[in-house]
């Protein structure tokens, strides 16, 4: 592999990942890690398509899955969430997402099939970190306009809760969104397209 910074993400990806089952286990599983559901390392390998239940995450919440070797991030949005979305808008690098990756059926402005749950692969744009879930509005460390969103340890990036990139940061898209579909409104599919209506 000749791409040291995907490397070096991949490898901080799984400290973190080791970082939140150590969390969860101390207080409670605030953001379910749900291993039981990753599929086998010879499916990872084939690339295989995840299916996860989504049912457990409340709202407001964020659960992490993998596909692929990456870390899928998956949002259960709350209204206030959706309405921040609209108030920075004009604040975002690629608001409409015209040269971010996501599938041709997600909505590009808030980046889901369905409003409420949102996906994306949780690797940072800029050199491949895997950035931190923020859900808070206005913490002291992300300051008075922050209203939720995803902050990447590695160089700063700032994403909101639909993924986009704040402008002027070192990453330059918005955090893709995978392929996926709904097998019911329980469980999602990662790596299968969403069948055209
Ligand atoms: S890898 Fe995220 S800001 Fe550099």
């Amino acid at each position: 592999m000749s791409n040291d910074g995907v490397n070096a993400g991949r490898r901080r990806f799984l400290v973190a990942a080791t970082s939140v089952v150590g969390a969860a286990g101390a207080v409670g599983a605030a953001t379910p890690f749900v291993g039981s559901w990753f599929p086998s390392a010879k499916a990872k390998a084939a690339g295989a398509p995840v299916k996860v239940n989504i049912a457990k995450v409340e709202p407001g919440q964020q659960m992490v899955a993998e596909w692929r070797g990456q870390p899928v991030f998956i949002v259960h949005r709350t209204e206030e969430i959706l309405a921040n979305l609209g108030k920075i808008h004009d604040r975002m690098a690629d608001p409409e997402s015209a040269s971010s990756v996501q599938p041709e059926y997600v909505d590009k402005t808030s980046r889901s099939i369905k409003p409420e749950i949102l996906v994306l692969v949780g690797l940072c744009t800029h050199l491949g970190c895997s950035p931190s879930f923020r859900p808070e509005v206005a913490p002291a460390d992300l300051g008075p306009e922050w209203v939720g969103g995803y902050f990447c340890p590695c160089h700063g990036s700032r994403y909101d809760l639909a993924g986009r990139v704040y402008k002027a940061q070192p990453a330059p898209l918005n955090l893709p969104v995978p392929p996926h579909s709904y097998e019911s409104d329980e469980v999602i599919i990662v790596g299968v397209d969403q069948e055209k209506a």
